[in-house]
């Protein structure tokens, strides 16, 4: 089973796939992760990634295929993969169809989740993470049990926020989403591949529909 979380920036992409991944020994493919680690580099090209994300806007094609096409290889042991932030261009949607061909896999299901711009806004702007192990937080949805220590790893090293999760950066990543990737909804829904969840709900209550579709896929 492989399938695909799309969603505009703080749909809760990652957090979902956080959840499948342990529940069903898949893996979490994530250009924005890869990207991040990338960046942290330091490299020429890790400079220009970093400077492209900052402001929002999106990497070329060409390089996130790559990062995808690279890390499919390296994992083979793996229930499925878990496509979060890719693909967000038709194109590179095409280029994952034809990767999946390749290895004899197909994408099986796309969760479309649906969150209003304004809940994205509180939602980003309220987002931590954990500097050692990247738990992600939220100051009012998703705080740590005990204040300063992740509830993932433990850790007390303190919390970071993301260069881009400013509102101004935000807003070009939203009109991003609405120009570039908002198409691959109708994309996925004419290949039947479509199941739209509301973003809105608890994140348990997403797990939950997210889990009972990809059982209703098999
Ligand atoms: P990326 O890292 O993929 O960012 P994004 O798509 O903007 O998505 P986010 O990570 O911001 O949000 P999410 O949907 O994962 O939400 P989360 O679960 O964290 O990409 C970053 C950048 O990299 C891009 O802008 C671009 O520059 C580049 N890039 C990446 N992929 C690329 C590609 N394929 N092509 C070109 N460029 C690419 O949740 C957000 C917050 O809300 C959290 O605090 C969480 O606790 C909370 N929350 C989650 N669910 C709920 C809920 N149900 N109710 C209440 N709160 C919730």
């Amino acid at each position: 089973m492989n399938l695909i979380l799309l969603g505009p920036p703080g749909a809760g992409k990652g957090t979902q796939a956080k959840l499948l991944e342990q529940k069903l020994n898949m893996l979490q493919l994530s250009t924005g992760d890869m990207l991040r680690a990338a960046k942290d580099k330091g490299s020429e090209i890790g400079k220009k990634i970093k400077l492209i994300m900052a402001e929002g806007n999106l990497v070329t094609d060409e390089i996130v295929i790559e990062l995808i096409s690279e890390n499919i290889d390296k994992s083979s042991k793996c229930a499925g993969f878990i496509f979060d932030g890719f693909p967000r261009t038709l194109y590179q949607a095409d280029a994952l169809s034809e990767l999946m061909s390749s290895k004899k896999q197909s994408i099986d299901l796309v969760i479309e989740m649906r969150v209003d711009d304004s809940q994205l806004i509180e939602r980003i702007v309220g987002r931590y993470s954990c500097k050692e192990c990247g738990e992600v937080y939220h100051k009012v949805n998703r705080p740590e049990q005990k204040k300063g220590v992740c509830d993932n790893c433990k850790s007390i090293n303190g919390f970071i926020f993301r260069e881009d999760d400013t509102e101004e950066a935000l807003r070009t990543r939203l009109f991003n989403y609405y120009r570039e990737t908002s198409s691959l909804i109708g994309y996925y829904y004419a290949k039947k591949k479509l199941t739209m969840v509301d973003g809105l709900l608890p994140i348990q209550t997403i797990h939950d529909l997210i889990y009972q579709a990809t059982k209703n896929n098999l």
